[in-house]
């Protein structure tokens, strides 16, 4: 069985984040998201995957993820030039997965339990295709199903009003009947050619579509508040480990934070579950749960919780507390003390800043 990851998308409602990085390479717990998925597919005992990618991202996810070495599999890349929708990105893996089975993921889904045994049970029953639910507050946002026992027998896009709770995560299975499905559908009303159709195509030619629904948390990363909540969700399985970190005596470290080589804490507070990048440097400071400080941040007389802040990105005498704060690479953030006092902002388009 080969996998394809679907990472082509352009991560609008991230911007300005993906103004200049992939939506996918976005660290959760100072890792890239689609690292995440990558290893849930190794994980799953599938050696061969396919990755596609846009224009716009293409080459920082290559150089991100490789060859597939790291994980001992081989990753291969494949252009969607066009953003037409999640079976089109099928279509255009159609040379690479040839008439295989094969395992659909979206790149930027995440979840906390191995797929293994959703692969073990596809190829015991051999449907069609195995899709993964999971029930949701807002299921008009997603691919939603109706079932009957474990089969479905209704399948809708974003329907506005939804029938059931039960929503499609992202992960897919499927054998080669799904190419005959997506040459028979049409393109939907925003445009794309919709794998949510291609699996209803199939239930109405009559072929069997089994779903599970999976256990343990699964999140979205498309917009800035799930980005927070998924490294909130990463950083709840991390285990203390402080390394080799400089900490003086007047810093105090509770419960599980998690530091890498050359960290530097001087009379500041951390407080876990966190996670720190190597080099860096933390004065006077407070840093409060679920916060994931990547390399070489430095944080000076400044207090900040639940948030994420990426590679060499400085935070000093920060009046008040920062929270949900979701910052990208190399941003000063700073006081002013000369005069005259003004507020001072250089921001990228899209950027969003809340005052007090
Ligand atoms: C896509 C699928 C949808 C699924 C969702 C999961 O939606 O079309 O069926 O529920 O991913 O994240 P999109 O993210 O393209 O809006």
């Amino acid at each position: 069985m080969k996998a394809i990851i679907l990472c082509a998308g352009k991560g609008t409602r991230l911007r300005p984040l993906t103004h200049t990085s992939a939506k996918h390479l976005i660290p959760l717990a100072n890792k890239p998201a689609l690292e995440f998925g990558v290893e849930k597919i190794v994980e799953c005992g599938i050696t061969e995957i396919g990755l596609i990618i846009g224009e716009d991202n293409g080459e920082d996810i290559k150089k991100a993820i490789g060859d597939g070495e790291r994980w001992g599999v081989k990753v291969s890349y494949i252009l969607q030039s066009k953003p037409l929708g999640l079976a089109h990105a099928v279509k255009v893996a159609r040379d690479f997965l040839q008439e295989e089975c094969f395992l659909m993921f979206l790149g930027d889904n995440l979840l906390k339990n191995s797929i293994y045994p959703y692969r073990q049970r596809f190829e015991k029953d051999k449907p069609k295709a195995l899709v993964l639910l999971t029930r949701v507050e807002n299921p008009e946002q997603f691919g939603v199903a109706e079932l009957k026992e474990n089969r479905i027998v209704k399948l809708e896009e974003k329907p506005l009003k939804p029938m059931t709770d039960l929503a499609l995560i992202g992960v897919y299975f499927f054998d080669s009947t799904i190419h005959t499905a997506i040459d028979a559908i049409k393109p939907s009303a925003r445009g794309e050619l919709e794998i949510t159709d291609a699996i209803q195509w199939l239930l109405e030619n009559q072929y069997e579509v089994d779903a599970e629904i999976i256990e343990g948390w699964w999140k979205d990363t498309g917009k800035p508040e799930d980005i927070l909540e998924a490294n909130r969700l990463v950083l709840e399985d991390i285990e203390r480990d402080l390394g080799d970190a400089k900490i003086d005596h007047k810093s105090k470290i509770f419960g599980r934070v998690k530091l890498a080589q050359g960290v530097e804490i001087i009379n500041s507070t951390i407080m876990g579950p966190v996670i720190i990048g190597e080099r860096a440097r933390i004065v006077n400071s407070f840093i409060g749960p679920f916060t994931s400080l990547s390399d070489k941040v430095e944080i000076e007389n400044s207090e900040i919780e639940y948030s994420v802040v990426m590679a060499n990105t400085n935070i000093k005498q920060v009046r008040y507390r920062m929270q949900n704060c979701l910052i990208g690479k190399n941003v000063h953030i700073y006081r002013s003390v000369n005069i005259p006092l003004v507020y001072e902002f250089i921001l990228a388009d899209d950027s969003k800043v809340r005052l007090i």
